[in-house]
């Protein structure tokens, strides 16, 4: 019988044909396991023949809707593996298939504007996925020589991000919060600001969040008309840790199909890193290693670089990445926390204290830091803007004790410009959101890096003095505080003074838009308590 060979496209000889027939024998036999326990996730199988690789996948049950991925081998004849799918109706004695390589993502063209599982499984209702290829999830990273060097300034029309701590262009950014102060929020924000003018793909990943928010996300971009040059890849709380371990890499070989083979930037969107890392902690306790400490894996440091490095730019691309990393009860020391800062070049810190105070978004400036905010890459004068800023919020954050103790009247005049000009900068840098107009009832504002350095320098050469601080709350550019004072919006007191006559201002005292009849007078009441 001649046979005949796709790849090179001629028939086979005949060694080739006998070597062939045999391999395939071999295969067909030793392709077969026998399921020996179940224990949750824990599936041993045991192969009489040629033991599957690490990271092989398994396949059993109907239709292999059981897959399995290999983690250990026990001995010659058993390997130990983790389902990604529910073990529902898997029983000892049961035949597991060798799919004879790893978990595959599809990658091509034909990914674009979709969603999908861990398994490259569309998820959107959309019909089956043409044009792609398939790929091993697991990826060596770039090496060293192939990595490209450039530092440029990303913007998001955010003035605290833009002002502050500016993102790289092909950086690793993290925003850093405890549970409800406002990650997925600004991360939502960023993609809205971003993904219009940005050419490149742009690649959400959702790992262990809630399964609605990847629904309202994938509504919203319909609705912006930003799909088609977008895929979604989602791995939510309702997957077992199997499966929520590995989405990552599934869309990281995404991203690096578009990086590598398209030429193209990526913006790869990650909510939530710290889900990445619990989810390996389950498996890592699934499989029986000894915990760690705080009882994470032993190996969380290895599986978080294995992922990280793989976001790098190469001469090709550049993969730019945002993580959302939730911080275990607001604590910053949390291990988890802290392996992941050693890999940003930028860390946004949300602090619930902000939140509280209703300044959103709640970035504490003085917690986060960025490696872009250089004068060599920012230029001399945004340099200098975001020291002296930085310096006036830290004179504020120091002399609060003393208010608090004292009253602001005992503070020298110097001082009390200080607390002026820090409680008009604190104001100025929080911004409505495209995003949460719903609930806030305020139009979205973006704002460019020029408007906004403009804004904060005014603001630092007291050109604001008179102005009453609540209006330059949830603004765009700083002008917007005159027309707001003209117009007679929030022409109450002052609360700089009101706070030194230790009144509470009235919620009615200051007429305005919806949040700023509840957030600024509360803010101010919450700031009143604190400093009275
Ligand atoms: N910029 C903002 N403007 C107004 N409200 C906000 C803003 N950011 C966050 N919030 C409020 O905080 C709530 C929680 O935000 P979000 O869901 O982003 O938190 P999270 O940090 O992602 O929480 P989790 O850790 O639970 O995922 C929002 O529903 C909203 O009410
Ligand atoms: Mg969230």
């Amino acid at each position: 019988m001649r046979m005949y060979r796709p790849a090179t496209k001629r028939w086979l000889t005949r060694e080739e044909r006998r070597y062939q027939t045999e391999v395939e024998g071999a295969m067909s036999e030793a392709n077969q396991g026998t399921v020996v326990s179940v224990r949750g996730s824990v599936v041993d199988i045991r192969f009489e023949r040629d033991l599957p690789a690490i990271y092989s996948l398994l396949r059993a049950g109907q239709d292999g809707r059981i897959a399995i991925e290999v983690l250990a081998q026990l001995d010659v004849r058993r390997v130990r593996g983790i389902a990604l799918t529910p073990t529902q109706g898997l029983a000892r004695g049961m035949t597991v298939e060798n799919t004879g390589g790893p978990l595959q993502a599809p990658v091509g063209k034909g990914i674009l504007s979709r969603m999908f599982d861990v398994f490259g499984n569309p998820i959107d209702r959309q019909g089956d996925v043409s044009d792609v290829e398939w790929r091993s999830v697991h990826h060596a990273p770039p090496p060293l020589a192939q990595r490209s060097t450039k530092s440029e300034v990303f913007e998001t029309g955010i003035k605290v991000i833009d002002v502050l701590v500016p993102l790289e262009r092909g950086g690793k950014a993290g925003l850093f919060g405890g549970a409800g102060v406002g990650k997925t929020v600004l991360l939502t924000e960023m993609i809205h600001n971003m993904i219009g003018h940005h050419e490149g793909v742009s690649l959400f990943c959702g790992i262990g969040e809630r399964c609605r928010e990847g629904e309202e996300l994938y509504r919203e971009m319909k609705e912006a008309g930003v799909l088609p040059n977008m895929v979604m890849v989602f791995g939510q709380m309702n997957e077992l840790p199997g499966s929520r371990f590995r989405v990552g890499h599934a869309a990281l070989t995404m991203a690096e199909y578009f990086r590598d083979d398209e030429r193209r930037d990526v913006l790869l969107l990650i909510d939530n890193i710290f889900r990445f890392i619990q989810a390996g902690s389950e498996v890592s306790g699934l499989m029986g290693q000894m915990p760690s400490r705080l009882g994470y894996q032993p190996t969380m440091g290895t599986e978080l670089s294995r992922l990280e490095e793989r976001i790098a730019n190469t001469n090709t691309g550049a993969i730019t990445s945002i993580q959302a990393v939730y911080v275990p009860a607001d604590d910053f020391t949390d291990p988890a926390a802290v392996h992941t800062f050693s890999h940003l070049s930028a860390s946004i810190v949300l602090s619930r204290k902000r939140a509280s105070e209703g300044l959103y978004p709640a970035i504490d400036p003085l917690q986060s830091s960025s490696k872009m905010a250089t004068p060599g890459i920012v230029g001399e004068r945004h340099y200098l803007l975001a020291q002296e800023i930085r310096r006036t919020l830290a004179q504020y954050a120091e002399l609060k004790d003393l208010i608090a103790m004292l009253g602001l009247e005992q503070l020298s005049p110097e001082d009390r410009n200080v607390v002026a000009r820090a409680r008009r900068l604190e104001r100025f840098l929080t911004q409505p959101f495209f995003t949460t107009e719903q609930f806030t009832g305020l139009q979205g504002k973006l704002v460019g890096r020029e408007d906004a350095l403009d804004g904060c320098e005014r603001i630092l050469r007291d050109e604001f003095k008179d102005v009453p601080e609540g209006t330059l709350y949830m603004i765009g550019p700083v002008d917007e505080a005159k027309v707001k004072a003209k117009s007679g919006k929030n022409a109450g007191k002052d609360s700089s003074q009101a706070e030194s006559k230790n009144s509470t201002p009235k919620a009615g005292s200051a007429p305005g838009p919806k949040l700023d009849l509840k957030s600024t007078p509360e803010a101010e009441r919450a700031d009143n308590t604190h400093e009275s």
